[in-house]
């Protein structure tokens, strides 16, 4: 099954670049490997972290953000002119699964948009599958929108799109039930 497209149209009206953002160096290529094996549970050695990523030639900058000497979060600006001409392609976006939902994805992926900016790109792309919900939110709150390859994808947006509402709906129920048992904790303990 084809990757999934979406395209954010331009690179205006961006938030601010995030702080804490760098560059991997080469000494940093064993840490990506532990982490993009983590998040995308699949086998990341260096090799493989060289050849996709730091050796690529059109993979212009990895980006990642380290918490003491760990990597947790990683996004790479790459560019591909003759697929994609004027804009960049947000690559391999990943987080440190014990970090999740503290906005390393969203800081990371930012954090490439302001790059292809900077590269004088006008445009950014990325590819996906149905089943990241995360990214896709994240990408969804960076202004990225659906681009269809063909009829079958206009179908596939649209179960994502319910599943996201779904799991909105899902979890502010949970949050719901969490205060009621709180408060009638509270309530028999007076
Ligand atoms: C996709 C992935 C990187 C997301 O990482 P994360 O660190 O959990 O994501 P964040 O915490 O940055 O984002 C979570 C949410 O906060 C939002 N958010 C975070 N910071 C924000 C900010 N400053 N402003 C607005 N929204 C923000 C995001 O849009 C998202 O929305 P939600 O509240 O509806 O969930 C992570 O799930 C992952 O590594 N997955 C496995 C690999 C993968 O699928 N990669 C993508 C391949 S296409």
């Amino acid at each position: 099954m084809a990757s999934l497209l979406m395209r954010r149209p331009d690179l205006v009206d961006l938030p601010p670049a995030p702080a804490g953002v760098e560059s991997a160096s080469a000494d940093d290529i064993p840490r990506l490997a532990s982490l993009l094996t983590a998040a995308f549970d699949e086998a990341w050695d260096v090799d493989r972290v060289r050849r996709d990523l730091i050796d690529d030639p059109s993979v212009r900058r990895t980006l990642i953000i380290r918490d003491g000497d760990v990597v947790v979060a990683t996004a790479s600006a790459r560019v591909l002119p003759s697929d994609y001409p004027g804009a960049g392609y947000v690559h391999w976006v990943a987080s440190d699964p014990t970090r999740r939902g503290q906005g390393l994805g969203f800081s990371v992926t930012l954090a490439v948009l302001h790059d292809f900016i900077a590269e004088g790109l006008l445009a950014a792309v990325l590819e996906t599958d149905d089943q990241r919900l995360s990214a896709i939110r994240v990408y969804l709150g960076l202004g990225f929108v659906p681009q269809y390859r063909d009829e079958s994808h206009q179908l596939r947006w649209s179960k994502i799109f319910t599943a996201l509402v779904e799991e909105r709906l899902r979890s502010r129920r949970d949050t719901c039930r969490t205060r009621d048992r709180t408060g009638a904790e509270q309530q028999h303990r007076r």
